[in-house]
């Protein structure tokens, strides 16, 4: 079923991994929830150095959270607050070197030092955003932007 899932020692090999594998774990025709719940799986398996991989829902009105993997979290966001709010808002990837150093950021786990929020958009309609929280300052980059946001195009396609 899988292409290959012995993690590799870095981190582009993991993504290109993570990519090949996505594809094995999403079918079209299964619920919403199934699909997030396996992509933030897939994503907290295959990267490193991070403490929540998870999904926020748009419902029209505001974010609620969705499927993850890690400590249990803030259930609703309002558009335009936070990391998630403004990423979801904006329609842009964010990523935040020092969430302490960003304003309104909605702290759900203290150990959470920075952040990638990568929205999910369907047919101009905004579905949600992914959010992945590190314990490290400054653990995103432009390569993790790349990928994350490929996977969610992969993602995006079987919703
Ligand atoms: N830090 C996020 C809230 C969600 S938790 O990190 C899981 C934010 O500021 O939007």
């Amino acid at each position: 079923m899988f292409v290959e899932v012995e993690k590799k020692s870095n981190k582009l090999d993991n993504y290109k991994l993570m990519l090949e594998n996505a594809p094995f774990y999403l079918n079209k025709g299964d619920s919403i929830v199934t699909s997030l719940a396996n992509t933030s799986a897939l994503i907290n398996y295959f990267i490193d150095n991070v403490n929540w991989v998870g999904f926020y829902l748009f419902d029209g009105d505001k974010l609620y959270l969705g499927p993850f993997q890690g400590l249990p979290a803030c259930t609703q966001i309002t558009l335009g607050s936070g990391v998630c709010g403004n990423s979801a808002l904006k329609r842009e990837t964010f990523i935040v070197d020092d969430v302490n150093a960003f304003p309104g950021h909605i702290a759900c786990d203290s150990n959470s030092k920075s952040e990638i929020v990568v929205p999910i958009v369907k047919n101009n309609q905004l579905i949600g955003v992914l959010d992945i929280d590190s314990p490290f300052e400054k653990r995103f980059d432009n390569t993790d932007k790349e990928y994350l946001e490929k996977v969610i195009s992969v993602l995006v396609d079987f919703l």
